[in-house]
């Protein structure tokens, strides 16, 4: 069990780390950086690295025995499994290699197997999305409320395509069959903002197949405390 104390502290960091890491990448956004790939499509900058570093010297400075999940390369259990950082230092890798400006970085803390806080920063935006379990959900200092629309023809939606061929073919028929009964579908490439919008009310509802624990973390959480309910495919 942590206290709020401890709770707060946690976010204190999750929070500078963010903005930082974001601001780092915001700064480098136009320089040609070193991309390379890690699969057909699927890219790696060298500033997905260099944020990930800062943001786990950040932890390891306040937390040395705290566990780590990060995208790119620390994967640490520390001698306190009960809290695990679970980090995107980077999600819209694709938009930022083009110089498409949405993009940010994700954190999440899990304390005793449970989604305890998160935060989202978008640096180009200066939003930074947040959340401390049972306190609600917010952009910057403004409370957050999912939007009540329901029919789906009312509503616009998002969605996302991992970086798996068969996945992205099986959304593909997902696609389709949205397009067709909603107001219209976005495809921003960016799963951590995605669920920061539905959190907003700007968008509807998101849908993904195959997301990695870094690219919900801390969004899942933002959206069920705005009010929004998190689901797999088959409703559980
Ligand atoms: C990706 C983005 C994208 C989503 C992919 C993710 P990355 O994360 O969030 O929108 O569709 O599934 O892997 O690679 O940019 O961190
Ligand atoms: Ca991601
Ligand atoms: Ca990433």
């Amino acid at each position: 069990m942590q206290d709020s104390r401890d709770l707060s502290r946690m976010y204190e960091v999750a929070e500078s780390a963010a903005q930082e890491a974001g601001r780092l990448l915001l700064e480098n956004l136009h320089r040609q950086v070193k991309v390379s790939k890690k699969g057909r499509i699927d890219l790696v900058t060298e500033m997905d690295l260099a944020a990930e570093n800062l943001i786990v010297e950040h932890i390891r400075k306040r937390f040395p025995d705290h566990s780590i999940l990060a995208e790119e390369k620390e994967k640490s259990s520390g001698s306190n499994q009960a809290v695990k950082w679970i980090i995107d230092p980077l999600d819209g890798t694709t938009n930022y290699a083009h110089g498409y400006r949405l993009f940010c970085v994700s954190i999440g803390v899990e304390v005793d197997g449970r989604i305890a806080l998160g935060v989202v920063y978008d640096p180009v935006n200066d939003e930074r999305f947040s959340s401390i379990r049972g306190s609600g959900a917010f952009l910057n200092d403004r409370r957050l409320q999912v939007s009540a629309r329901s029919d789906l023809v009312d509503c616009l939606v998002a969605t996302g395509f991992s970086y798996e061929e068969d996945a992205i073919r099986r959304n593909l028929e997902f696609f389709s069959r949205f397009m067709l009964r909603t107001r219209g579908i976005r495809r921003d490439g960016c799963a951590a903002l995605d669920l920061c919008y539905v959190a907003a009310g700007r968008f509807d509802g998101f849908w993904e197949l195959s997301l990695n624990p870094w690219d919900a973390a801390a969004g899942a959480l933002i959206v069920e405390e705005a009010g929004g309910a998190i689901t797999r495919f088959n409703g559980e």
